[in-house]
């Protein structure tokens, strides 16, 4: 099975101190960057674009996984892929063209990933399973950090789980991922885990470090 990836959201981390913040969760044992892009209009709250996406990249080599909360989105994908995002996911709710979406996606030559907000079905994903390199569940609504995960997304999980058979496929939850309920998630097939909360809380490197190895090992 796929290995077990952890991407700490840096929404829950300090954003005057960004660049320091996402080199330190990298070196207290984090696999990915997960960048959420909020826009005030698909979601209602509004975080960064490219550009901060662009002065974070020096920073560290670790993938950045960037979760487009923006609608449209197409207009925006290019901006993401040169500032130097490696995966890119857009909502499949976020317009009507997701095979395009992901199409221009890999055109430039990036990761491209769809997420399904709670109430939306697995079905959605069917006739693009081939245009994909990572399905990202959302276990709240997005728009804010700090919120529980809602349960029924497990079943939606392992269903697409079972969809993705042996495709080269992540399969990522977000949204109130703790220790308390990340073996919960990996059971039913999740391999990539956001958090955003869980990893921050505390405030420093010891404290990300022993948050992170709490998830890893629940
Ligand atoms: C929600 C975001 C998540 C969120 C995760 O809209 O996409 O990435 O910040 O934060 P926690 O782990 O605090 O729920
Ligand atoms: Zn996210």
């Amino acid at each position: 099975s796929r290995p077990i990836t952890i991407a700490p959201s840096i929404l829950a981390s300090d954003f005057s101190r960004l660049g320091q913040e996402v080199c330190d969760v990298i070196d207290a044992g984090a696999d990915w960057v997960h960048l959420d892009v909020m826009d005030g209009h698909f979601v209602p709250n509004i975080t960064f674009g490219p550009d901060v996406v662009k002065s974070l990249r020096p920073h560290t080599d670790a993938v950045f996984d960037c979760h487009l909360m923006i609608a449209p989105c197409d207009p925006y994908i290019e901006a993401f892929a040169k500032a130097g995002c490696d995966i890119i996911t857009v909502h499949a709710e976020a317009g009507p063209h997701l095979h395009r979406s992901l199409q221009a996606i890999r055109s430039m030559g990036k990761k491209a990933g769809v997420s399904l907000n709670p109430a939306t079905p697995e079905e959605v994903i069917e006739y693009v399973l081939d245009e994909l390199d990572l399905v990202l569940v959302m276990s709240v609504n997005p728009g804010f950090g700090g919120q529980k995960l809602i349960p029924a997304v497990l079943e939606k999980a392992r269903r697409i789980n079972d969809m993705i058979g042996d495709r080269p496929i992540d399969l990522e939850i977000d949204g109130g991922i703790t220790k308390d309920n990340a073996g919960d998630a990996a059971k039913v097939g999740i391999n990539a885990l956001v958090a955003g909360s869980a990893v921050f809380k505390g405030g420093n490197i010891d404290a990300y470090r022993t948050n992170i190895a709490a998830i890893r090992e629940a």
